[in-house]
């Protein structure tokens, strides 16, 4: 992958629906002479065509495609071309309603929308086989072929009697076909809800059983496998017919219904959708910068390689409450942070407004006018000039020291839990450990449970309630060989089943390592607050507040005691801690605490991990990112922030302007304003 993002550079394109037009070759026409206009290099078609590729059973018109395939190759431009599966047309679901959605109330949808498929009915697997198997025929060996986009945002679950049969099956390979191991993994004892057969087990619903973690989680592991078994389903053509066409999907970011984890190695690219809300309340974009930067970075994660942006708005969406133009100079500004954090192409959802339906006033790059005269197209022409200045970095990686861990199990787990306090704020806290560590300028993977944490120097863990099988050991691992590991309140209460560990929390073993033992978890109303203390080793004494979570641990012998609560029956206790084990060491941070508290906290982590070289200290509102070929590195400065802002560069390093070759030593952003810089590496 990385020799053809050399070769090619970035992509730049949009999802493009001619089969919406084809009653108007005029348009088409515009289109492809607008497509070179606007810098764009690639795109993505077919995505909803299946009506236009097989109007009747077994009728099929691929004329239309060949077209536009040929006019694309023509101008040498590169086609995602996509397997139509996110949407039927009304025949197949009249002829075979077996295919469409049945609700957790158990109510069979109608036909209509997207994404109303059921993953395990006979008739639709075979269907989206046979019809990928024969745009893998037809286009397998056309020029403009360059990538398969599968699907469209697979999601969502489906309770149908097929499914029900295919989640028994699940579970009859996962407990050995021993109901009653069934039964004490679920703690079924419980309200006398125990199973003497497997058939006697349904998926969760409202209007049914809901108290059983065990079958909650499992359920939404069964969704998992059963949407990627799909999805293998009908790559399979791709995969036989076109091993050299590689294969994706564009994923949805924090998207809970189904873990990305175990989807990401039957992809060849990672691909996603992003559509932050820029500018909301017209309050500065600080936050989002840092919520956006933190899902870039899954995405680079998820196969540690660079990744597709494969939707994004030149402009507004039409799906919010309020859909807020993009302001001048936003634009490029997030399409470069795109790029910073390790995608190698920035695409558009959607070329072309259409006349009618939902969509129409979605944003595009080709507004209702019709003209390039627009101030959003000529947005996008910048942005096509700006990808071909900066070439050279595409298929360039980053190496990050840092990682975040955050687990989509673990975060079904804590949702689901009934206990603690409600917003359960995992996301969020996970997201203020990640805004710390990108405030000194830091590169961070964000990985999960499952993920080899060896190649990091720091690894943060907030929240991790559930401890899957062998986490423990891998965490401890980590610890000894010399690894800084934060942990914070709520870790380790429970198994991968949802069954709590016995004999104290943090359980599996971590306890040893963090060096504390959990008695007691305390939650705070919204309005509630409470403080901690810190006494540094600089001799100052800081408070700083503490909302939501209080743990009420007690340190072990030899663990040092950092902060304590200054308020409350449990003020003295310890609220922060650090304990030596092996080579390295484990904080534990018993409460939910303020942004400073944080910043504070893992600059003195990053000097005693030695990697205080690579601090580049930002504002608020700055985000960082450094993509690396073998003789340069490239540092993306980017200011989401409402202010102007100075970055003092560290002297341990020459930095010179990407664009310029100048040599640089600070360098001041206006709000929205981005800097690119190169540091030749020492051989
Ligand atoms: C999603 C879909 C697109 C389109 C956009 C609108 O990302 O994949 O088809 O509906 O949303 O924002
Ligand atoms: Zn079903």
């Amino acid at each position: 992958m990385k020799d053809r993002a050399k070769m090619i550079g970035f992509i730049h394109g949009a999802d493009y629906n001619p089969d919406q037009w084809l009653d108007n070759p005029e348009i088409i026409d515009e289109d492809f002479r607008l497509m070179e206009l606007a810098g764009m290099n690639s795109a993505t078609i077919g995505v909803f065509s299946w009506k236009k590729l097989e109007p009747q059973e077994g009728v099929y018109q691929f004329q239309w495609l060949d077209e536009i395939m040929d006019r694309m190759a023509e101008k040498g431009m590169r086609v995602i071309l996509a397997a139509p599966s996110g949407a039927r047309p009304a025949w197949m679901d009249k002829m075979h309603p077996e295919v469409l959605r049945v609700s957790q109330e158990r109510v069979p949808n109608l036909h209509g929308e997207r994404h109303n498929h059921c993953y395990t009915a006979p008739y639709y697997r075979e269907k989206t086989a046979q019809m990928n198997r024969m745009l893998a025929e037809r286009y397998g060996n056309h020029p403009a072929l360059f990538m398969w986009h599968v699907n469209n945002e697979y999601g969502g679950e489906c309770h149908c009697e097929l499914c029900q049969n295919a989640f028994r099956e699940w579970l009859k390979e996962k407990y050995h076909n021993d109901i009653e191991e069934l039964n004490s993994q679920w703690w079924t004892g419980f309200w006398s809800h125990g199973f003497s057969d497997f058939d006697e087990i349904e998926s969760p619903s409202e209007r049914g059983e809901h108290s059983l973690h065990g079958l909650k989680l499992d359920w939404r592991r069964f969704v998992t496998d059963q949407t990627i078994d799909f999805f293998r389903n009908e790559s399979r053509p791709f995969r036989e017919l076109t091993p050299h066409i590689p294969v994706t999907t564009n994923l949805m970011g924090m998207y809970k219904c189904f873990n990305p984890w175990k989807m990401a190695p039957f992809m060849d690219v990672i691909s996603w959708d992003s559509y932050p809300e820029w500018g909301k309340d017209g309050a500065g974009d600080s936050g989002r910068a840092y919520d956006t930067g933190f899902q870039h970075d899954l995405m680079r994660t998820l196969k540690k390689q660079p990744f597709y942006l494969m939707e994004s708005t030149p402009s507004m969406v039409n799906w919010r409450e309020v859909n807020r133009l993009k302001r001048p100079k936003v634009h490029e500004l997030t399409a470069v942070q795109a790029v910073a954090h390790g995608s190698d192409s920035v695409q558009y959802f959607q070329w072309r407004k259409g006349r009618g339906a939902s969509e129409k006033f979605h944003g595009a790059v080709v507004d209702h006018c019709g003209t390039a005269d627009t101030r959003v197209f000529k947005d996008v022409q910048r942005c096509g000039e700006l990808l071909q200045k900066i070439r050279e970095i595409a298929g360039t990686e980053i190496k990050a020291k840092a990682a975040l861990l955050f687990d989509w199990e673990n975060s079904w787990a804590i949702e689901d839990l009934q206990g603690w306090r409600q917003p359960r704020l995992y996301d969020e806290t996970v997201r203020q450990h990640y805004t710390a560590l990108k405030k000194l300028g830091l590169d961070v993977d964000i990985v999960d449970e499952e993920c080899d944490f060896s190649d990091y120097r720091i690894l943060a863990a907030p929240m991790l309630y559930m401890l899957r099988a062998g986490v423990a050991e891998r965490l401890k691992h980590f610890v000894e060989r010399g690894g800084c590991l934060v942990l914070t309140y709520g870790t380790g209460q429970v198994d991968e089943n949802d069954l709590c560990f016995l004999g104290g929390f943090p359980g599996g073993g971590l306890s040893e390592v963090a060096g504390v033992w959990a008695e007691e978890m305390d939650a705070l109303y919204d309005s509630e607050r409470n403080g901690m203390q810190l006494s540094d080793t600089d001799g100052v004494d800081r408070e700083y507040e503490v909302d939501s979570y209080c743990e009420l641990v007690h340190p072990k012998e030899n663990c040092e005691v950092l902060a304590r609560y200054t308020k409350d029956f449990y003020a003295g206790m310890a609220a922060l801690t650090k304990n030596y084990f092996g080579e390295g060491c484990c904080y534990y941070l018993a409460c939910r605490c303020e942004q400073a508290l944080l910043d504070e906290l893992y600059g003195k982590i990053a000097k005693e991990q030695d990697i205080a070289k690579e601090i580049l200290r930002v504002p608020d509102g700055v985000d960082v990112s450094r993509r690396e070929s073998e003789g340069v590195t490239y540092v993306f400065l980017m200011n989401f922030s409402n202010e102007n802002q100075t970055i003092v560069l560290p002297e341990n390093a020459q930095y010179a302007d990407f664009f310029t070759g100048e040599k640089r030593e600070h360098v001041q952003l206006a709000k929205n304003e981005y800097s690119i810089l190169m540091v030749e590496k020492s051989i």
